[in-house]
């Protein structure tokens, strides 16, 4: 077994600081140090994007680095998004339209749909299907979840260019 080593940073806005395996992934750690476990693992390949959080606000495959890289950085799952409210109407239009069936994809898509109209409060539907070129599902066909996070863009203000896409 290799030596242990500290880790401190912010989760959720609360300082953390363990001792861990210098091998430990991010995602494990906040699944298993701190029993966030709407952070979820499908590939931990980097592919599925179930595993995405925000590291000091940029989303960040938690399966593809290692929890001592964050030393001293902010992280935020999808429990610190949903407990401040940060993307009450995405849930709100996830349900109403049906955008989510297993559920497995979900806190990752609430991820990258927050961080995609934090940076960009209009998205057209091409660029919010590529936002979400890193998220798979394997129920819903998208369609729902692209029509949930436009609508929401468009309650916050956001009016989008026209769409290429003719759905
Ligand atoms: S579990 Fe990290 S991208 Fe699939
Ligand atoms: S709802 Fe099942 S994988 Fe997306």
């Amino acid at each position: 077994m290799s030596e242990q080593v500290p880790i401190a940073l912010e989760v959720n806005g609360e300082k953390v600081a363990r001792i861990i395996e210098p091998r430990q992934s991010l995602a494990d750690f906040l699944r298993e140090e701190l029993e966030l476990t709407g952070t979820h693992l499908g590939c931990e390949m980097g592919a599925c994007g179930a595993c995405l959080v925000l590291l000091n606000g940029k989303a960040v495959h938690a399966c593809l680095m290692f929890a001592v890289q964050a030393h001293g950085d902010r992280v935020e799952t999808i429990e610190g998004l949903s407990e401040r409210g940060a993307i009450a109407d995405l849930q709100e239009a996830f349900h109403t339209n049906n955008a989510l069936q297993c559920g497995f994809c979900t806190s990752g898509m609430l991820v990258t749909a927050h961080e995609l109209l934090s940076r960009h409060e209009a998205p057209s539907r091409d660029e919010i299907r590529d936002g979400l070129s890193g998220n798979y599902c394997r129920c819903t066909g998208y369609q729902a979840i692209v029509n949930s996070i436009e609508q929401v863009a468009q309650s916050r203000g956001g009016h989008a260019a026209p769409s290429s896409e003719t759905d």
